[in-house]
């Protein structure tokens, strides 16, 4: 990222909304061929939520976005722009951004929905500094929601006891100070990874019939141990390479905010960039895999623990299906 703007963009409020319904893994082993030890052992994870029947992606945005104005003193009619990234759309079209837009009655503001998968967030986050660095707009909501629960398929162990719902945020605004803020990024996609995670049908490829919902092609698939090995390589690589290419040095980074998708590829990313855990945001362990959640609500809950003080160095980085991967440099300022 190479900011010519006028401005840069920094973070100036921060949400997150998990629904209460706990899953621990005690309840998937209670039918599954799976064990609590094997989960956290190889996963990290004890717990996920999973959104009540009957409401929708929208329905946990609108929720974090709320809360957005309430931190921040603001209303509907502020917002210039609303990009959600999700994989779990309340539909496929109108996107769910036209939905929360119109649920919160946002007049002034356009969006779109933004398909990176995990890196969705950041993805997201990086496209929305561009309109504010150049002075387009002034105000941008960032807000990943996604219910994992209806993609994955109860009776798969190799998924099911990975992902839970949830949704996070954050609002983005312009500041003339050029050293703070969104500072640089990093982003990549490799098609050639597609296959190894996947929702097969349902899209324009293999539209839904009796055959695909017999097969169960509308849930998510991964070869997960192909998909840890590129995770492994590719968020740890980055995240080093945006620090060398910053000049940043272990010590002076407050936190890795890694994409949670396996406590395993974390740690391996953390000791690549020669920090220890604790100075890693991790919330992996109460919520799993929520795709394009998960940065943004350690983010916010880092923040509203107090952890988080201005001119903290940030370092966010995903992995997910595509390939999808990326790292983006924060300096904090709020
Ligand atoms: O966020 C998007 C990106 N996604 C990821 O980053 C996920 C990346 N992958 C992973 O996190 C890990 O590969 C998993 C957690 C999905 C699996 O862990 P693993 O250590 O790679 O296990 P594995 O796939 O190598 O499987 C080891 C064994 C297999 O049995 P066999 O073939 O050795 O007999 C699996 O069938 O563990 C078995 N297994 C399970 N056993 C108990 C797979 N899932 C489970 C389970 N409980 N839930």
């Amino acid at each position: 990222m190479n900011n010519k703007g006028p401005y840069n963009a920094y973070i100036s409020a921060v949400g997150s909304y998990f629904p209460d319904k706990i899953i621990n893994n005690d309840y998937l082993a209670s039918y599954l061929d799976t064990s609590n030890e094997w989960i956290i052992e190889r996963t990290g994870i004890r717990e996920r939520r999973y959104l009540e029947d009957g409401k929708a992606a929208s329905d946990m945005a609108v929720k974090v976005i709320e809360s957005i104005f309430e931190q921040r003193g603001i209303g509907p009619d502020d917002i210039d722009l609303l990009i959600i990234p999700t994989v779990s759309p309340d539909m496929i079209y109108p996107s769910t951004a036209c939905i929360v837009q119109n649920k919160l009655g946002m007049k002034n503001c356009w969006g779109f929905d933004m398909l990176a998968a995990c890196s969705g967030f950041i993805f997201a986050l990086s496209t929305a500094a561009q309109f504010v660095q150049n002075g387009t707009y002034k105000k941008v909501l960032v807000v990943g929601t996604e219910v994992m629960s209806r993609l994955a398929n109860p009776n798969d162990r190799n998924t099911v006891v990975l992902f839970g719902d949830g949704a996070a945020g954050v609002l983005l605004e312009p500041t003339e100070d050029k050293n703070i803020g969104i500072l640089d990024a990093i982003l990549h996609i490799d098609g050639s990874g597609g296959d190894y995670l996947k929702q097969p049908a349902g899209g324009s490829a293999m539209p839904a019939s009796k055959e695909t919902v017999e097969n169960g092609l509308h849930f998510i698939h991964q070869d997960g141990r192909s998909v840890f090995k590129f995770a492994v390589k590719g968020m740890a690589d980055i995240s080093a390479e945006i620090m060398e290419k910053n000049k940043i040095k272990p010590e002076d980074i407050a936190y890795l905010v890694p994409h949670q998708a396996n406590l395993r590829i974390i740690s391996a990313t953390a000791q690549k960039m020669g920090i220890g855990m604790d100075k890693v945001m991790l919330n992996i362990d109460k919520y799993g895999n929520t795709t394009s959640a998960t940065i943004p609500s350690c983010i916010s809950e880092y923040y509203k623990e107090g952890k988080l003080k201005k001119g903290d160095n940030l370092v966010l980085a995903s992995f997910g299906a595509g390939f999808t991967w990326g790292s983006v440099l924060v300096r904090w300022a709020i």
